[in-house]
């Protein structure tokens, strides 16, 4: 099986590289075209030599149309995802995000693709109206990365609909794990606390998510793609608990024997109707679907993730002592 994954380059789209390679797949990984001829975590992986690495770009169609041939399954994780990036920038979330995700599967249709796994986010729901959140919950667009990825996933249902693109829209809650970017709360707190910081600036600490370790998402992902009865359908990934922010930090702080102290940072406070405060998945779907189950609890993918993030040659790759959008 010959499979591409959009976005490859990346925290999550790395990983699944290497499960897919893993499982005997011929990976196509799309890293984005950079002047550095730099590919992101691809640099890393155990399995570089056992993938091809493109360089290219999402927004452009005749590229999409180009990397898309001869390709059984795409894996479309490419885009911004950054949401205070996302309320300076909106305009290249509408086109890396829509107008990438229309490309792709464009792209596929026309080039017989025999299925399309496209990455929506538990964003696009907001905050949950009731928990848990199952797939027929309101969408409610507080961010401009939420409403992107809203318009997207419909630009993708689209294909299905109007002209049987055998699609499936997977639709992770919050990941976490090695090599996710500092943006993201778990290595924001990791990686201050292994750089010596005794006091740690940080957002609203109240609201609550579904944390999914990132080897748990990828397998779904892949559960998905081997699921016939998936097509046509939007499919929540996650492990159907919350947890505050605030109990995820103190986990963290016991697991690294620390005595951090966590301080307010207004600049990192959301507008209120931006920030989403609760968000708790219902994974019935895809247990039902697929037998997913979730292998890591908490406590024991945040230890690996520790594990990875204090080794120095990867704490090196993080700015700790800066607030990275
Ligand atoms: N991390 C999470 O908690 C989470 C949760 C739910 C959904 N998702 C979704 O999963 C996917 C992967 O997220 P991630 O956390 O790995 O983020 P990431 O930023 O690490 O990965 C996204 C990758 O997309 C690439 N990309 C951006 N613009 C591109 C373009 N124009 N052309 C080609 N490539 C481009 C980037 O180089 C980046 O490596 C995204 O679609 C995201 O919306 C992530």
């Amino acid at each position: 099986m010959n499979v591409l994954i959009t976005g490859a380059d990346g925290f999550i789209g790395s990983h699944l590289t290497e499960l897919l390679v893993a499982e005997g797949y011929t990976v196509k990984a799309l890293s984005q075209y950079n002047s550095f001829n730099n590919w992101g975590w691809l640099e890393n992986v155990g399995c570089r030599k056992e993938i091809e690495v493109l360089s290219g770009d999402v927004r452009d169609p005749h590229y999409c149309k180009h990397i898309t041939e001869n390709i059984d399954v795409v894996f479309n994780l490419a885009a911004l995802i950054a949401i205070p990036y996302s309320y300076v920038a909106p305009d290249s979330y509408v086109d890396t995000n829509i107008k990438g995700t229309l490309n792709i599967c464009q792209a596929a249709l026309e080039n017989g693709v025999g299925r399309v796994i496209h990455t929506s986010t538990s964003e696009v729901y907001g905050t949950a109206q009731y928990v848990p959140i199952d797939e027929k919950h309101p969408l409610q667009a507080q961010s401009p990365y939420s409403a992107s990825k809203i318009g997207a996933d419909a630009m993708a249902m689209s294909f299905f609909n109007s002209f049987g693109l055998p699609l499936t829209i997977a639709r992770p809650f919050n990941t976490y794990g090695p090599r996710q970017s500092a943006r993201a709360v778990i290595p924001t707190i990791i990686t201050q606390i292994a750089s010596g910081m005794k006091q740690i600036k940080l957002g609203d600490t109240t609201p609550t998510r579904d944390f999914n370790y990132v080897a748990d998402t990828c397998r779904g992902f892949l559960q998905l793609a081997r699921c016939e009865q998936a097509i046509g359908e939007v499919v929540n990934i996650g492990s159907n608990y919350e947890i505050s922010v605030a109990d995820t930090l103190n986990l963290i702080r016991e697991l690294m024997g620390s005595d951090v102290e966590f301080l307010t940072d207004e600049q990192r406070i959301r507008p209120e109707k931006s920030e989403v405060f609760r968000l708790w998945c219902d994974n019935t779907k895809i247990r039902g679907l697929t037998g997913f189950e979730p292998e890591y609890s908490i406590r024991d993918g945040l230890q690996k993730t520790i594990d990875w993030l204090v080794q120095p040659e990867n704490l090196a790759k993080y700015k700790a002592d800066i607030y990275n959008v």
